[in-house]
């Protein structure tokens, strides 16, 4: 495996290896994905065995521009459906992610079986350039192992997958550092928001004309959590086997149990409105904006994020502070918590699905 610089010659080589049906680490302005060729079902089925993804969970597919399109999404699309999409092409390239009926080139290795897809158009130039130099679209999630914290820079993903992925292209930090948000249009239920992510979902609303079933989105979404536990490097567990139910099981039934099985790591809890309390000279903070002296003396280790508690840049750093942290030993980590509107709702989201369950 090798870190590669993105130049054009780069570029060329990774087209070649997706081509061959290897797997590249890829940046998109939201996380790294684990590339591959969406329509080669021995590719995909590299993907889920590399991460330790239950083969119940669905990729993304990522496509150049939207007149490629229909080489994910079948096509033509129902008036409905056509309608919603016109309304949100805007937020593309970008980090959203719309779920349509799926084309008969998408093996069913990508979507689990389903009868739609997740497709969208990233806006980055090296996923970008990537795309540009495939005849086929991309599918990646997160490159990441299933239930550890997503990666937003090359090193995240030669971390944990480092022997699976023929190269990695190094884009730098990932711009939102947050996956991107999730909804599902066209069908009997109208929009839904499947998964909150880097673009508002506020914003998909007013643009939907305030159609947007957004409602407890983390309790009933079918998305299925794969923020959970950080990793500690020095004792990176095994993943499970592809059939495992790792990620579903521990997000729907049993939230960490599965990471505590597989991993010693550090603890995270949400602090509660009134702040921390006890013996905390073991623990770690992550701020989302600097805190008063007498707090921060009480921690061992204290990481802000921002230094106007800019819900932008909470998000941009947070995965990679979650692991910085994780590595430094600590007894746990108590992080801030904000109101459930635009970005907070997704960055709770992320943070819920990797606290400890008291
Ligand atoms: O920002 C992102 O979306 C990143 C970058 C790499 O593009 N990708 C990403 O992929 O977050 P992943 O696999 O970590 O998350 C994909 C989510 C999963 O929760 C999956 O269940 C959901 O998308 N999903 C995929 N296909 C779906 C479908 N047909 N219906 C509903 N949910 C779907
Ligand atoms: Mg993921």
């Amino acid at each position: 495996m090798t870190i590669e610089r993105p130049t054009e010659a780069a570029l060329d080589r990774a087209a070649t290896r997706l081509a061959r049906g290897e797997l590249v680490g890829m940046p998109t302005e939201t996380v790294y994905g684990l590339a591959a060729n969406a329509t080669d079902p021995a590719a995909v089925a590299k993907v889920f065995a590399a991460k330790g993804r239950p083969a119940v969970n669905p990729l993304i597919v990522h496509v150049a521009d939207v007149t490629r399109l229909a080489e994910a999404v079948a096509w033509p699309l129902d008036p409905t459906a056509q309608a919603q999409l016109d309304a949100l092409t805007g937020f593309w390239p970008g980090p959203l992610t719309l779920v349509l009926p799926r084309a008969r080139s998408i093996p069913d290795a990508v979507t689990a079986g389903r009868p739609t897809v997740a497709v969208r158009i990233p806006d980055h130039p090296v996923a970008l350039g990537l795309l540009a130099r495939c005849p086929f679209p991309i599918a990646a999630p997160s490159a990441n192992r299933s239930n550890y914290v997503s990666p937003t820079r090359a090193e995240h993903v030669a971390d944990g997958l480092g022997q699976d992925v023929a190269m990695i292209l190094d884009g730098g930090p990932c711009r939102h550092g947050i996956e991107s948000t999730i909804v599902a249009i066209g069908g009997p239920d109208g929009p839904r928001l499947l998964r909150p992510g880097a673009v508002p979902a506020e914003a998909i609303r007013d643009r939907l004309g305030g159609v947007l079933r957004i409602e407890n989105v983390s309790t009933v979404t079918p998305h299925i959590a794969e923020v959970s536990r950080p990793p500690d490097r020095s004792s990176l567990p095994s993943p499970p086997p592809a059939s495992g139910a790792a990620e579903d099981a521990s997000a729907m039934e049993a939230p960490g149990m599965m990471g505590r099985h597989y991993s010693p790591r550090t603890p995270l809890r949400i602090l509660p409105p009134q702040g921390p309390s006890g013996d905390r000279s073991r623990c770690g903070r992550l701020a989302f904006a600097p805190i008063p002296e007498s707090e921060a003396s009480r921690y061992a280790l204290v990481s802000v994020l921002s230094p106007s508690g800019d819900l932008r840049e909470v998000a941009s750093g947070l995965f990679a502070a979650i692991r910085e942290l994780d590595r430094r030993g600590l007894e746990a980590i108590d992080v801030d918590a904000c109101q459930e509107t635009g970005l907070g709702r997704a960055i709770m989201d992320r943070l819920r699905r990797a606290a400890t369950e008291e």
